[in-house]
């Protein structure tokens, strides 16, 4: 590249302006009231784990086998940018303690992850997720409850085209059994599938389900159902999920097919869609019961559920139904000096106003008209104008913007009379 280029971000990230930030803190203010209502407590672990750990939470898998942000740093470690909080989440449960206290431990975390996979709309290599996960319970009331969390915050979102799907995977105790079924079947199509489903078909048969290839689809369709296979405490916890999503009133489909893209799963899996989230990024949410993760990482044998959310798809859903958030302006008060030479007065008067109400200056030498101009774009519901001779009276034209409304007050007034009016 030519040394004169500017420089831009990387690929497949995204800069979040402040005209956004606004819908952003929504999403994340309404997660945090959500999950707090749940009884769940905010959790932070680091971006950067050892390599080891999120490469444990399956082998087999996209995420693992390609998408791993990993490097060796100066000591020679080898680390990896989180792809998901669940397995740092599930590190942290142990390494802090929490496996001693209240059971199970309800836990939300906040934050951004990494992919590297191909940008295209709603895949980008840093994504940000809203991560909710209760440890140390294997009640199938608390695959209900997660649900529930989940979709009173897109309700709270005011989210309306969203279909959940539900399935189980069954367990250590059924699986093996149908996935040798599942192999079993698929074997005599095996030169007719899809490449990387005549690869799945050795190395991860359940993903041969999740395949969207035109020339699979007639044999998944007659495949075995997961469901149809599943051992008696796996039908049982199923068919209490169903029972009390349907007392909760929510509304789901059974998918046989959904098997989800990361292997540490048993049992409920489940998404969100949004209808308009088109092709291969439909989910805004993906989770499910995750009982040997824990095992997997070394640590005792503990049973958990959790779901992830994409931040930016349910954004952009927000936006494609309307839902949008108008920012608020930066400041209310903009001080603007109407001669040059005035910088210290201004900054005194903003510094006087400021536990009123926001308050800015603006420094250009622009007349005061530009500088007029600019403060009704920027929002501003007020001006402080003030020249040479107002700012030897300590004095200030305080006008407000939609009214067109003007006085003269005191510096020592302004406080009051901003928060009075
Ligand atoms: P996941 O299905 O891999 O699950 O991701 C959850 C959500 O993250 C997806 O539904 C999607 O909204 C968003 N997402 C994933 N990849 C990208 C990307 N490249 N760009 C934008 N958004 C993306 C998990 O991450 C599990 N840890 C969920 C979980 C928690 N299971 C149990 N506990």
């Amino acid at each position: 590249m030519p040394p004169s280029q500017p420089i831009r971000a990387a690929r497949g990230v995204r800069d979040v302006l402040p005209g956004e930030r606004a819908a952003w803190a929504q999403v994340e203010q309404a997660a945090a009231r959500v999950a707090r209502s749940f009884g769940y407590q905010e959790i932070e672990v680091p971006i950067i784990e050892p390599a080891e750990l999120v490469e444990r939470m399956g082998e087999d898998t996209d995420v693992v086998a390609k998408e791993i942000y990993r490097f060796q740093d100066r000591g020679g470690r080898w680390l990896a940018l989180r792809p998901e909080a669940t397995a740092g989440v599930v590190r942290a449960y142990f390494e802090g303690g929490l496996q001693a206290g209240p059971q199970p431990a309800r836990l939300y975390l906040l934050g951004p992850m990494f992919r590297y996979d191909r940008p295209q709309a709603g895949r980008y290599r840093q994504f940000h997720q809203l991560d909710v996960e209760a440890i140390g319970d294997p009640s199938p009331a608390l695959d209900a409850e997660i649900i529930e969390l989940a979709a009173g915050w897109l309700n709270a979102l005011g989210l309306r085209d969203v279909r959940l799907e539900l399935n189980s995977i069954g367990d250590s105790r059924c699986r093996p059994a149908y996935l040798r079924l599942l192999q079993d079947y698929y074997r005599p199509h095996k030169e007719k599938l899809h490449p990387d489903c005549q690869r799945r078909l050795e190395t991860n048969p359940l993903r041969l389900l999740d395949c969207k290839e035109e020339r699979c689809q007639p044999f998944k369709a007659r495949a075995p159902r997961v469901t149809d296979h599943l051992c008696e405490p796996c039908q049982e916890a199923f068919s209490e999920v169903r029972g009390l999503l349907d007392a909760a009133g929510i509304e789901y489909q059974l998918n046989p097919f959904l098997v989800r893209g990361l292997d540490y799963y048993t049992r409920t899996v489940f998404e969100f869609q949004h209808e308009a989230l088109g092709g291969a990024q439909n989910s805004l949410v993906g989770g499910g019961r995750y009982d040997g993760l824990a095992s997997a990482l070394n640590w005792p044998d503990t049973p958990a559920v959790g779901f992830a959310a994409g931040l930016e798809r349910v954004l952009s859903m927000m936006k494609r139904e309307g839902e949008e958030v108008v920012p608020a302006p930066a400041a209310g008060l903009l001080v603007l000096p109407a001669e040059p030479g005035l910088s210290v007065a201004a900054a005194q008067v903003a510094r006087s106003c400021r536990e009123a109400v926001a308050t800015a200056v603006d420094y250009s030498e622009r007349s005061l008209r530009a500088k007029m101009r600019a403060a009704a774009k920027a929002g501003a519901r007020w001006v402080a104008i003030f020249n040479r001779e107002e700012g030897a009276r300590k004095v200030v034209q305080l006008r407000e913007m939609t009214s067109g409304e003007q006085a003269e007050v005191a510096w020592a007034d302004l406080p009051e009379r901003l928060i009075s009016s």
